[in-house]
């Protein structure tokens, strides 16, 4: 096994961290971003369309939490000619997982085989949101180039990632991030692009999705912070990110930070 397809001790605390908003109270986090419809729907519709044009035998959502996306594929008819496949580093996220459509295996990305999700000569349709900054900056190509080689030539990758135009925005957010003590980092949007060309995508089409409000009390809740470090946070965030009020602002309860994302189609080349 190779360096990148270990999951390191970084990656395991990340998720462990998490844990306590993880399961049930996952689609109650950020104002209920992950389990609405509306929110989801732009993804939605970009994977029924690349489905239309690759016929997939298999759809597999990595990091698919508690199998939301895959239900809404469902709903939308995408079950009757692919198998949906839900995987997770998480047992309390994939616990939630009730829609008998949906199958779902532990597993962390790094640690991947195809054989795990695809029959032979299957042709498989991946999609993820919200999940590559889980890697870090040190690991983000070393994991994108493991996601590549898990495809084949010709199949789609659809992913809504966490990434910035804007280089101020990018620097406000990923401090807010190293200031949490997370290890979560996000990209601009061209160096995303670069690195998924370097990886081995074409990428077909880009759109914007809606931006997650992360409000200061679920981020202590979140990332177990404690009152007086929220408010050091806070202190420091409106000295370096106050002209960035796209993606920060001052709220009555503390702040809000908000992470803009963008939907990438992208084939495996
Ligand atoms: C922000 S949540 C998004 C969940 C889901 N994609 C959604 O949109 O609701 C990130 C998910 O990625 C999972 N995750 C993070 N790192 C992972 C890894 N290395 N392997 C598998 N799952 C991972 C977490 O357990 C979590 O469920």
């Amino acid at each position: 096994m190779s360096a990148t397809e270990t999951t390191t001790d970084t990656e395991q605390k990340e998720m462990q961290r998490e844990r306590a908003i993880h399961g049930a109270e996952w689609d109650r986090i950020h104002g209920g971003y992950f389990a609405s419809h509306a929110v989801a729907e732009p993804l939605t519709k970009a994977i029924q369309t690349a489905a239309r044009r690759a016929l997939p035998q298999v759809i597999v959502d990595l990091g698919g939490g508690t199998g939301f996306m895959l239900h809404e594929l469902a709903r939308h008819g995408l079950a009757a000619n692919a198998r949906l496949i839900n995987l997770d580093a998480s047992a309390e996220q994939l616990e939630q997982v009730h829609d008998p459509r949906v199958k779902h295996i532990q597993v962390s990305l790094p640690e991947l085989r195809r054989a795990q999700f695809a029959k032979k000569d299957e042709r498989a349709l991946f999609i993820m949101r919200s999940v590559l900054h889980y890697f870090g900056k040190d690991r983000f190509v070393p994991n994108l180039k493991k996601l590549r080689r898990l495809m084949r030539p010709g199949e789609r990758f659809i992913h809504q990632t966490a990434c910035f135009e804007d280089a101020a925005a990018a620097k406000c957010l990923n401090e807010l991030y190293q200031l949490m003590g997370t290890g979560k980092w996000y990209p601009m949007v061209t160096a995303l692009c670069m690195a998924l060309t370097e990886a081995g995508w074409q990428v077909e089409a880009s759109n914007s999705a809606p931006p997650l409000p992360l409000g200061s009390q679920d981020l202590a809740r979140r990332y177990n912070l404690a009152p007086a470090r929220l408010v050091q946070i806070q202190k420091a965030l409106a000295a370096n990110c106050g002209s960035c009020s796209k993606v920060f602002e001052t709220t009555r309860r503390g702040f809000t930070a908000y992470l803009p994302y963008t939907i990438f189609t992208c084939v495996a080349v």
